[in-house]
């Protein structure tokens, strides 16, 4: 698929069908992540994979009720928690170097939109899931100290089509020169 198609026909599935993922799949997608870019090539990031049901279903219990991924994480044939080794990314000789400190989440975030279009590239659909208790995954997982969950994506075969929610236009978010010009 040609990136510009994936970008624009990515969409987030929150219902899957039952067929499985086979490794060499998931070894692709998961090495479309390894490839994103990242602060000073640090690679903070880390990645489980949770096949086992009743791992997936304490997960799933790390989303609210409300949460209309819950029933994804739950169910796709793999979950896969992203995780961040911290004070690595924006950080030289142990300080941050911006002032916006830790920058995980934005390496993370870039590796798991290259796994969710490599995905979707290969039929495949994810969720990003950001709206959960991370401690509590970080628990479930067993994550070490001086790591972070960041989310939780399904992986599985779309049972359905989603819909495209609009996006804003250009002319609201772009500006030349100045700020809001
Ligand atoms: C950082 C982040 C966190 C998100 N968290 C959730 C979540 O907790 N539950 C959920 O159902 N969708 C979640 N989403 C998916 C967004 O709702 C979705 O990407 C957005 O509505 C646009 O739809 P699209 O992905 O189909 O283009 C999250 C997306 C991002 C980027």
């Amino acid at each position: 698929m040609e990136v510009l198609d994936a970008i624009r026909t990515r969409r987030s599935i929150r219902r899957y069908k039952n067929t499985p993922v086979d490794d060499r799949t998931l070894e692709t997608v998961l090495d479309a992540a390894r490839w994103a870019p990242s602060w000073a090539n640090t690679q903070c990031w880390r990645f489980v994979v949770v096949r086992d049901s009743g791992v997936k279903a304490k997960l799933a219990e790390t989303l609210s009720g409300g949460n209309p991924a819950r029933e994804a994480i739950q169910n796709a044939p793999l979950a896969i928690a992203a995780c961040a080794k911290l004070e690595r990314s924006g950080f030289y000789r142990g300080e941050p170097t911006t002032d916006k400190g830790d920058w995980f989440m934005f390496d993370v975030g870039i590796a798991m939109e290259n796994l969710a279009l490599a995905a979707h590239s290969l039929g495949l659909g994810t969720v990003h899931v950001g709206a959960f208790d991370a401690k509590k995954a970080a628990e479930i997982l067993g994550v070490p100290d001086g790591y972070c969950v960041v989310e939780l994506t399904p992986l599985g075969y779309p049972d359905h089509e989603a819909k495209a929610p609009p996006r804003k236009e250009l002319s609201e978010i772009v500006f030349y020169d100045r700020f809001g010009g």
